[in-house]
């Protein structure tokens, strides 16, 4: 029989802290989130049980050794905070960055709580962008595609864990090809890096059509503008990479639209833009 490792609280966070303390920049708090995640509880019952016996079990040792091949505690936690909100995330979706916050921050700006038009959101992913949006506009209605059958799973259970299935419609899509409604506002976080470049290790378990966008990188970008100006959608809100705000420009310049605002992210760079048409 194969004997289990038993050591107190106090000494599995040591242990699982010192493991990871080489790969991971915050070693320590990774050790608290794994554990609070194995023993399903909260941060006050880790600090208030520090002595008590906690035996390991094949998901632990599991998940170590996944953290120390660098895969991202979201995807061996199954959750991930956003907008200060938890979600479920696995391997079939991107991980949600914490600038994408800055496009539900841009799309709310334009918009009242009493909008009543129709979102349409291209690449909906786990869904974290349709969900908080509609949670803030209450008497919005939304569409939500995906060209990946995996990312519309991740998006569907969220969904169900914000009981929002009845406002958001999900839909498997290349761009707006299975969307025939009027769009009253196009949102959307594509894939916008260049393919070929070399990314983190990490980025490798994320799906990789979330991420790289075509031989320049903004080609789908520039095909949502299009599809905005030729679908007469009002607005469309939009993230991109932190190189891309002069390329937009210059690809709207002789377009006809009211007016492009671009918003910056946490660190100061370019992040995304509005178009109102
Ligand atoms: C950067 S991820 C964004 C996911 C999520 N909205 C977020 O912000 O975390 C881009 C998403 O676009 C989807 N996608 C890529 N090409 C697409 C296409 N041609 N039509 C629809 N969705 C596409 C990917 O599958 C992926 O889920």
């Amino acid at each position: 029989m194969e004997r289990r490792t038993k050591r107190t609280l106090k000494e599995w966070q040591r242990f699982l802290a010192r493991s990871l303390l080489p790969l991971v920049p915050n070693a320590a708090r990774e050790a608290q989130l794994l554990l609070m995640h194995h023993l399903r509880c909260d941060e006050l019952h880790l600090l208030t049980n520090q002595n008590a016996m906690v035996q390991e079990d094949a998901w632990l040792k599991a998940a170590l050794l996944r953290r120390m091949e660098n895969e991202p505690l979201e995807y061996i936690t199954n959750k991930v905070d956003f907008y200060g909100e938890e979600f479920y995330i696995d391997q079939g979706a991107l991980i949600p960055r914490p600038e994408t916050e800055l496009l539900v921050d841009a799309v709310l700006k334009e918009v009242t709580d009493d909008f009543s038009g129709t979102f349409c959101e291209v690449g909906v992913g786990s869904g974290i962008i349709s969900i908080m949006l509609a949670k803030h506009l209450p008497k919005a209605r939304f569409i939500a595609v995906d060209i990946s059958k995996e990312a519309l799973r991740v998006a569907r259970k969220n969904l169900a864990l914000h009981n929002l299935e009845d406002r958001i419609a999900l839909r498997h899509s290349d761009m707006l090809e299975n969307v025939s409604e009027k769009i009253d506002y196009l949102v959307s976080n594509p894939p916008y890096i260049q393919n070929g470049v070399v990314l983190e290790s990490n980025l490798s378990y994320e799906p990789q059509n979330a991420l790289f966008g075509g031989e320049v990188g903004d080609e789908m970008v520039r095909e949502l503008i299009n599809l905005t100006l030729s679908r007469g959608i009002n607005f469309f809100s939009c993230e991109i990479g932190y190189d891309q705000k002069a390329i937009i420009q210059t690809y709207l310049k002789n377009k006809n639209y009211e007016s492009l605002r671009f918003y910056k992210d946490y660190a100061g760079f370019d992040r995304g833009f509005t178009l109102k048409c």
